[in-house]
């Protein structure tokens, strides 16, 4: 893949991993467009990288992800690129009551909005030169972690469904890539949940690099080692992780 002369959007785009991804097409010559819930945050980016386009949309929600393919239709026609990479991670017991919204919200946000957004874009990537969608799993995806239940689920699913998409548009020029993180050092979960990650920039190093040399499911470190693994070795690090 190509990291120069796109136009990228990218889901959650404003912080940690989708930030990180996205200066790599940012600083090859690629136009950018962040959306996220928090205007601070999508402001706080801009400051950063000044021609990147901030866009404020909740992608939980279907309308808004409808209203978002409109603005990116009308506005950046030469969108080519999508990055589902929007994601929340809660740590709940399924056992205790919980707020069904909030898991819903986690649901729509992790899992219904990629599969929504490849609905609504791909009738536009399909016009489109070197058209791509890149879907944000986790390592989890293969062996979950069970005090974040829903999230691993999502996580799950979305491994599945970047598959089956992969192959639907095997004949079409639309590639699909899986970007499979470990662990990384963000604000995911909530501020100081993650500091035991991997450093950011290193992660979006090494897999942008894959990602540019055509690599199409790509892991780091410790994910790497569980994308690749048997199902008897995924029993060993499910204990491992769960122990
Ligand atoms: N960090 C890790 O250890 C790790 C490991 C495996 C996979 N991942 C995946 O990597 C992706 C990025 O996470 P991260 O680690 O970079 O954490 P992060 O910094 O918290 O990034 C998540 C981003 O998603 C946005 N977001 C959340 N809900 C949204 C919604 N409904 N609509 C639009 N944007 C929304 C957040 O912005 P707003 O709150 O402003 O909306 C935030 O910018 C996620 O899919 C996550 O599951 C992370």
């Amino acid at each position: 893949m190509n990291l120069n002369g796109n136009t990228i959007l990218v889901t959650g785009g404003a912080t940690g991993i989708g930030l990180a991804v996205a200066r790599h097409f940012y600083e090859n010559g690629s136009t950018v467009i962040l959306c996220g819930r928090r205007k601070d945050a999508l402001i706080q980016a801009q400051k950063q990288y000044p021609r990147m386009i901030v866009h404020q949309c909740d992608v939980s929600k279907a309308p808004e992800r409808v209203a978002l393919r409109d603005f990116i239709r009308n506005d950046f026609p030469a969108m080519n690129i999508l990055i589902n990479n929007a994601g929340i991670q809660r740590r709940i017991h399924i056992a205790e009551p919980d707020s069904w919204s909030d898991t819903q919200s986690e649901i729509a946000t992790n899992l219904e909005a990629p599969i929504h957004l490849a609905q609504l874009f791909l009738p536009h990537l399909m016009q489109r030169e070197n058209p791509a969608i890149i879907n944000v799993t986790s390592g989890l995806s293969f062996s979950p972690l069970a005090t974040v239940p829903v999230y691993c689920a999502t996580k799950a699913a979305l491994h599945s469904f970047t598959m089956s998409l992969r192959h639907q548009l095997a004949k079409t020029a639309v590639k699909v890539v899986e970007l499979v993180p470990p662990a990384v050092n963000t604000d995911l979960g909530g501020p100081g949940l993650h500091t035991f990650g991997v450093d950011v920039n290193e992660f979006a190093d090494s897999v942008m690099k894959r990602i540019a040399a055509g690599e199409l499911e790509v892991g780091f470190g410790l994910s790497e080692g569980t994308r690749l693994a048997s199902r008897p070795e995924l029993e060993v690090i499910f204990k491992r992780m769960n122990g």
